[in-house]
């Protein structure tokens, strides 16, 4: 386990203009982190005693999201944007201590991951360098800083590519930015920085040099992954990094036991869940901090957010935010579940149906074409086709109480506040305004008028009448039809009696 680094220092004030945006580049993000919400990530895994973030460019903005996604963070102000030796000089009057290992690393290079600063500072640390340099071996090394070693293959410069000669520049070994230092050498070195470059700033750069001129070692650990210290400079490194962190993390959930139909199509936000036998159809975005149990599946196309899904539930083509869907739940197709809601083990949210802070009980339906909001549902009960909450009465929400085992008719409107008792029936089409008690038919509806041969009279020479005439003189000579359609399993929640008051 390696001991934790006294400082670890995120830099982060740069203005980011190649991204051409209103929004400061750190606040720029994918798989639910701003690229400084995954820097400051990477860095808390090291457990620091103290986590500096060194802000410039839009620094009311970036302040406040940090105050949000990393409370335990310091921050430091660079007002004006004198190069990365300036930057950490800011950033050292915010560490208390000076000893110790100070680690450096950059508030827009997204993909570096916790397990590589800590080897870093192993590597540091082991070796008893006052520096330790992460850097790469990369195809094209345009615009970084190149490593420069001497015939005993040890570091003596760090030069940037406007500095350089030409054989420097020939150079394939990259400095990634990302160093450990000895927090003493590194304010030592820090105030003797010279701005005689060709951008005429402090370079954290030649801490290496100075270190060397003081006969100091200075280590590196070359990174066989790259892309780990790529940073983000426009919105085409935004997708791409975004794309190869999404397929890393993908690639880490099959192998712990997630199917992924399709990798292309999927997407998995960084603070994710998933289990063993989740399955994830094509299409499927999770989002925030989601949690998915053994044996669910998602999808096709269907966004889960700050969700949790229990074991073995479905959710088909939907859209889920901030919901709990219980073991053995179906969601969906076209179906919208807002925050607050909660599905109990083996309910139901079928077709075309909206939920809002509500919870449904075990085995409850609500099969089609419904709106449920702020309202509570028993155990076992089935909410007709096209039913509606009435939630809002255009000022304020009110609730309703739905009993265990109730049946709702369909089309029924329960206008709240309302309670249905337990056992409960409503009729099909009612406005429900009362409360209903237990085992009651609540009926609010008009009655039915049939105005024989209406169509005749008024609508006479259209195809309806035409239709008409035909049924009734088909009708009339061999008396009424042999079958006769009683409409009484619709299937969709028709609870009404036929004709009120006569049932049997
Ligand atoms: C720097 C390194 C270079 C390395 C490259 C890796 C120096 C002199 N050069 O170059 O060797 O290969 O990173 O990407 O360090 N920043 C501040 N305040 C400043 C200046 C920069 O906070 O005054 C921050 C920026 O927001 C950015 C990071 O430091 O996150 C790097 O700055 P940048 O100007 O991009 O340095 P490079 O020229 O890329
Ligand atoms: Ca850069």
């Amino acid at each position: 386990m390696t001991p934790a680094p006294a400082a670890v220092v995120v830099l982060a004030a740069g203005e980011g203009t190649r991204m051409r945006s209103a929004t400061p580049k750190v606040l720029h993000g994918f798989a639910g982190r701003s690229l400084l919400g995954h820097a400051v990530a990477a860095a808390s895994e090291l457990d620091p005693d103290t986590l500096v973030v060194v802000v410039g460019h839009g620094r009311e903005r970036v302040v406040e999201h940090l105050a949000a996604v990393a409370p335990h963070a310091r921050v430091a102000v660079q007002d004006e944007q004198r190069g990365t030796g300036h930057a950490v000089e800011c950033a050292l009057d915010q560490v208390p201590v000076a000893a110790g290992t100070v680690v450096v690393t950059y508030g827009d290079v997204p993909l570096l991951t916790g397990q590589t600063l800590a080897a870093l500072v192993d590597r540091h640390e082991q070796a008893g360098a006052a520096v330790t340099v992460l850097t790469a071996e990369v195809a094209d090394p345009t615009g970084y800083g190149r490593i420069v070693r001497d015939g005993a293959g040890e570091v003596v410069a760090i030069v940037e590519q406007r500095d350089a000669d030409e054989a420097q520049r020939a150079i394939t070994e990259i400095n990634s930015g990302i160093y450990a230092f000895d927090g003493r050498v590194l304010r030592g070195a820090l105030s003797r920085l010279e701005a005689d470059n060709d951008q005429g700033e402090l370079y954290l750069t030649d801490v290496v040099r100075i270190a060397r001129a003081d006969g100091l070692m200075v280590a590196t650990l070359v990174l066989d992954d790259p892309v780990q210290t790529e940073g983000v400079n426009d919105r085409v490194q935004l997708a791409a990094l975004g794309a190869e962190l999404n397929r890393r993390l993908l690639t880490q959930w099959m192998r712990a036991g997630v199917t992924v139909v399709d990798p292309a199509t999927t997407w998995v936000d960084a603070d994710v869940t998933l289990a063993r036998d989740v399955t994830l159809l094509p299409g499927v975005h999770v989002q925030g901090r989601t949690e998915v149990a053994e044996g669910a599946t998602i999808g096709p196309d269907t966004t889960l957010r700050d969700t949790v899904v229990e074991p073995g539930a479905a959710v088909v083509r939907s859209h889920v935010q901030g919901a709990r869907v219980g073991a053995g739940a179906s969601v969906g197709p076209f179906t919208f579940l807002r925050p607050g809601t909660v599905l109990g083990p083996g309910a139901k949210a079928g077709a075309y149906v909206e939920i809002k802070a509500s919870t449904v009980g075990e085995g409850s339906k609500v099969p089609h074409l419904s709106y449920v909001g702020d309202a509570t549902i028993g155990a076992g009960a089935n909410i007709g086709a096209a039913t509606v909450f009435v939630n809002y009465d255009g000022v304020a929400k009110h609730r309703t109480v739905v009993g265990d085992e109730v049946r709702i008719g369909s089309d029924t409107m329960l206008v709240a506040p309302v309670t249905v008792g337990a056992g409960a029936y409503t009729a099909a089409g009612s406005v429900i305004t009362e409360d209903v008690p237990p085992g009651a038919m609540a009926v609010g509806r008009a009655r039915q008028r049939v105005i024989r041969g209406w169509v005749a009279r008024r609508r006479a020479g259209t195809a309806a009448a035409a239709a008409a005439a035909l049924a009734e003189s088909a009708a009339e000579p061999s008396g009424p039809p042999s079958t006769t359609a009683d409409g009484s399993s619709s299937g969709v929640g028709q609870t009404a009696p036929r004709s009120e008051g006569s049932s049997p």
